[in-house]
């Protein structure tokens, strides 16, 4: 005991070492609204595109499988990359909004209210579901009017004023 002690009075009186970098602390995140990923430090913005793709297989494509075939199992069986991605995956590119999903607005006059009477199960997947679980994946905070940096329907739909009439197609 005397002998803890004494060695602990020795180790208060020398000199303070430098602050060691703490392993355990990631750096900042380079937007405001986005968390490190889980055990990789880094912000998906601040990854470069060869661990875009990993996080994209790892965890994207089966959560998205997961969700698209509870939705509904017959439609997307065979969901891949390219059901987010659209066919220029098959190139290798990958930049979203996607430009074949359904160009979205919210707009008094955008018709997204009609489309939300005629697909409202699908409208409901894609806000209460697949668009927090994506934004949780990626560390991204939601959209909102207030945040619109943050994730959500224009992550992956194009923006328009007006959803054209002809795509908004009844329940399939
Ligand atoms: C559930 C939908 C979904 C699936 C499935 C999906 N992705 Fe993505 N992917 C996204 C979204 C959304 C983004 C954009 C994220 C952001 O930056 O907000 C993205 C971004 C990317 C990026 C970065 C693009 C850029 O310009 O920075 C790459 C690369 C990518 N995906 C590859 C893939 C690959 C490869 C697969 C299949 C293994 C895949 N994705 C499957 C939704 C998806
Ligand atoms: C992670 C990417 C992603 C996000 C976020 C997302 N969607 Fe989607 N959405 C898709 C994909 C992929 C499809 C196409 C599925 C298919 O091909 O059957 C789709 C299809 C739709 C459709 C049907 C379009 C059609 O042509 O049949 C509607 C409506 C829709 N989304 C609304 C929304 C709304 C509203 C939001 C925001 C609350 C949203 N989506 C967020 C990926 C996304």
């Amino acid at each position: 005991m005397i002998r803890a002690l004494s060695l602990a009075a020795v180790v208060a009186c020398g000199p303070i070492p430098p602050p060691a970098p703490d392993p355990d602390q990631p750096p900042p995140p380079a937007l405001g609204t986005e968390k490190p990923l889980p055990g990789l430090d880094r912000t998906w913005s601040q990854l470069d595109k060869v661990a875009k793709v990993r996080v994209m297989k790892d965890w994207v494509l089966p959560m998205g499988r997961d969700m698209f075939v509870g939705y509904n199992r017959d439609r997307y069986e065979s969901f891949a990359c390219t059901t987010c991605h659209g066919d220029r995956a098959n190139r290798g590119e990958y930049a979203m909004p996607n430009p074949q999903l359904l160009p979205l607005g919210f707009g008094p006059d955008s018709g997204y209210a009609e489309l939300v009477a005629r697909r409202p199960e699908l409208v409901a997947f894609m806000k209460t579901k697949l668009s927090p679980a994506m934004a949780d994946v990626l560390g991204k905070s939601q959209w909102a009017e207030d945040n619109p940096d943050g994730f959500g329907c224009w992550s992956c739909h194009p923006k328009t004023d007006k959803i054209p009439r002809s795509l908004i197609a009844p329940e399939h």
